[in-house]
């Protein structure tokens, strides 16, 4: 998919960038961003919107994947760009990003957060909680400023992946309640507020989704909702934010549905809504994280120890693992994987690939098929642009990997491997003295 392909030498190749001579440039474990894929992904999104008539926002979901590069790509794609901590946001800042783009999330701002995202006037706050309505407001009218907000509430469906569950969602540390009046009670609260400009509704409905149903579920519920809140205040909200959680396929039982489907019937089911409500169209806003980054990115593993435990399975150790890539570990993540240097032999074994940090759990993919493994064969790893760099770890004290761009033959360095100097740099130590 995207610019991988195999070279005449039998080598992975990605953005025009043979993969083993990235591995020599740069060192493994690697982690590989075709930059033309990035982009590609952005620009359907806004296609699709195109065609669907409607005003928009795309804010990239930055949790999935973020660096000051990423910052001026995505800038440069028009996205808008959602944070959810002031390291997020310091990011996005430092690197230049709009400020007046930026929607700025979490559950748990904390009093500094917030003001750094007040002086630096970003676009929108995703308002959370009750505390969060006060603390935000005094902070603003301690400046005399008028911020745009959102209420982020929960509609009481939840995607688990396949299924939608009608209940539950509610029990949520995110969010206020349709179904228990707290978000209603809220939107009053808030529009009473001088210092706000309460412009709409925001939900999230889970990650890694693969239908429109629970989209439109959620869309009916949010849509009553702001019918109701009309008849009781009399304000009308522009903005109706549904969150991310579009679907990549990762491996073969994964059947994504192409972006402009989704968009399609999404704004199919908001357009049937308000004509119904007979309510003024909003803007739709969206925040894709996995489904910009997540086919983007390879990761680059060079294979090291080979286990065979006789009659059972043979393991096949690469030079990362959960540090670099914890999904597997965290959710039972399915990977696919091939060698990078001998890219069109064909499979003659099944095996498992296992990281090298001290613990069982650290297997990167089970039972896999490939061509003999022998150790200083490169591994790549596909899929792995969301959330892999962005819940890398440093356990063992194992140093994170670097991060390349390619296209069109040329790789940027976007963030450098971490050095063992890094690893120590916090590090305070009484004296060197040993007793
Ligand atoms: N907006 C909100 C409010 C979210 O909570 C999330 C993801 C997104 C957007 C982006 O969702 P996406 O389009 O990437 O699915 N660490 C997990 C995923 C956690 C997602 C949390 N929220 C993983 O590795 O699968």
């Amino acid at each position: 998919h995207g610019t991988s392909r195999v070279n005449e030498k039998g080598h992975l190749e990605i953005g025009g960038c043979d993969t083993t001579e990235l591995a020599k440039a740069y060192g493994t474990p690697l982690y590989i961003y075709d930059e033309a894929l990035i982009r590609q992904k952005c620009r359907a999104y806004h296609e699709a919107f195109r065609q669907s008539g409607f005003s928009y926002q795309v804010a990239y979901a930055s949790k999935a994947f973020l660096c000051m590069e990423m910052c001026r790509l995505v800038a440069e794609e028009n996205m808008s760009l959602d944070v959810v901590s002031g390291g997020e946001l310091y990011t996005a800042l430092q690197a230049g990003f709009p400020a007046e783009r930026i929607h700025f999330h979490g559950n748990n701002k904390t009093e500094a957060e917030l003001v750094m995202a007040l002086e630096a006037g970003i676009g929108c706050f995703v308002v959370d909680n009750f505390f969060e309505l006060e603390v935000l407001h005094d902070l603003a009218k301690e400046r005399a400023l008028t911020v745009n907000i959102l209420l982020r509430v929960t509609p009481g469906v939840e995607a688990h992946t396949h299924e939608y569950i009608t209940t539950g969602q509610d029990d949520s540390k995110f969010g206020f309640g349709i179904s228990s009046n707290q978000a209603l009670q809220a939107m009053k609260m808030a529009i009473l507020k001088p210092h706000y400009h309460v412009i709409g509704i925001h939900s999230h409905i889970g990650s890694q989704i693969f239908e429109t149903e629970g989209f439109v579920r959620a869309i009916e519920v949010l849509s009553a909702f702001l019918n109701i809140v009309r008849e009781e205040t009399g304000h009308t909200m522009q903005v109706l934010n549904l969150g991310g959680g579009f679907g990549i396929r990762y491996t073969e039982g994964d059947t994504p549905l192409p972006v402009a489907s989704y968009i399609q019937e999404v704004t199919d089911a908001v357009r049937e809504q308000c004509t119904a409500y007979n309510y003024p169209l909003p803007e739709i806003w969206i925040e894709p994280g996995r489904s910009i980054v997540g086919d983007a990115g390879t990761t680059l593993y060079t294979v090291g120890s080979i286990k065979e435990v006789p009659g059972i399975r043979k393991y096949v150790a690469v030079d990362g693992g959960m540090t670099d890539n914890i999904r597997p570990a965290l959710y039972n993540a399915s990977y696919e994987a091939m060698l990078a240097n001998r890219a069109n032999e064909a499979p003659t074994e099944t095996v498992s690939i296992a990281g090298k940090c001290c613990e069982s759990g650290d297997m990167l993919i089970w039972d896999i098929q490939l061509p003999t493994v022998a150790s200083w064969d490169l591994l790549a790893v596909s899929c792995t642009g969301a959330y892999g760099y962005s819940m890398a770890n440093n356990y063992n004290r194992i140093t994170r990997p670097g991060v390349v761009f390619v296209k069109d033959g040329s790789a940027h360095v976007v963030v450098e491997r971490e050095s063992f100097a890094d690893l120590i740099k916090n590090d305070r130590v009484r004296t060197r003295e040993f007793v």
